[in-house]
């Protein structure tokens, strides 16, 4: 761990309205964390430009010409180690990364996924809730084990699927909701209040044996 402020280390591979919603918390002093890099494995990711612009170093980590993944996953180790981030936060970053990268980072990588995990792993996560006629669906940070969103959830949030819902509508619900919850659970890393031992989470101490929920289901985020 380094000395000094916690440094988060973002990837992104899209829009990164969930890196910004980071970084500007940060920048605001609501969460005692600076976000040391972020990181894209597109050249073409709208968010490198939203980072650049809050004044954020950023890097772009591309699949090496014939390497395979493990060569990608040298390359995003190195650039990593030269940020040294206290913790590593996934934001829509759309590569699934092998067990052997997620082991050495275990403890120190997180990732906010659209689904009230264990229901919905994987994408399409809006569209599968509505063709389910769920009537509740939200969000969920949770530490990244081996096993594809199957890490220990710390915190979800948790919407109402309204009627006349499109998976556009649906999604912009959750996403604001992710904006606040991964920005919150983080903070809760910087202050040194959740930490990873024994495979679970603990908060305040005290493991997680069920994660916590927020509950915008009466908030207004329509
Ligand atoms: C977010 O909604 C996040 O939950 C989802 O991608 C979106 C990225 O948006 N992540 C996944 O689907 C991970 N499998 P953003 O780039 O605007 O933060």
């Amino acid at each position: 761990m380094s000395a000094g402020p916690f440094r988060l280390a973002i990837l992104i591979s899209g829009r990164g309205s969930n890196m910004i919603a980071i970084a500007r918390a940060c920048l605001a002093g609501s969460i005692p964390a600076r976000v040391a890099v972020v990181i894209s494995d597109r050249a073409d990711a709208a968010g490198l430009a939203g980072a650049a612009a809050l004044g954020i170093e950023t890097a772009t980590v591309l699949q090496p010409q014939g390497g395979g993944g493990s060569a990608f996953e040298r390359s995003l180790a190195g650039a990593l180690q030269k940020h040294q981030p206290d913790m590593i936060a996934l934001a829509g970053f759309m590569r699934i990364l092998t067990g052997r990268f997620v082991d050495h980072y275990l403890g120190r990588m997180l990732n906010i996924h659209p689904s009230l995990l264990p229901a919905y792993r994987g994408l399409h996560t809006h569209a599968r809730v509505l063709a389910a006629g769920d009537t509740e669906h939200g969000a969920s940070v949770h530490f990244v084990t081996a096993e594809l969103d199957a890490g220990p959830v710390v915190l979800q949030s948790r919407v109402a699927v309204q009627p006349g819902d499109s998976e556009a509508t649906l999604s912009a619900r959750v996403q604001a909701t992710e904006h606040i919850i991964y920005p919150r659970v983080l903070g809760w890393c910087a202050q040194r209040r959740l930490a990873w031992r024994e495979g679970a989470a603990w908060l305040d101490g005290r493991r997680l044996d069920a994660p916590m929920v927020e509950d915008f289901r009466a908030a207004g985020h329509h």
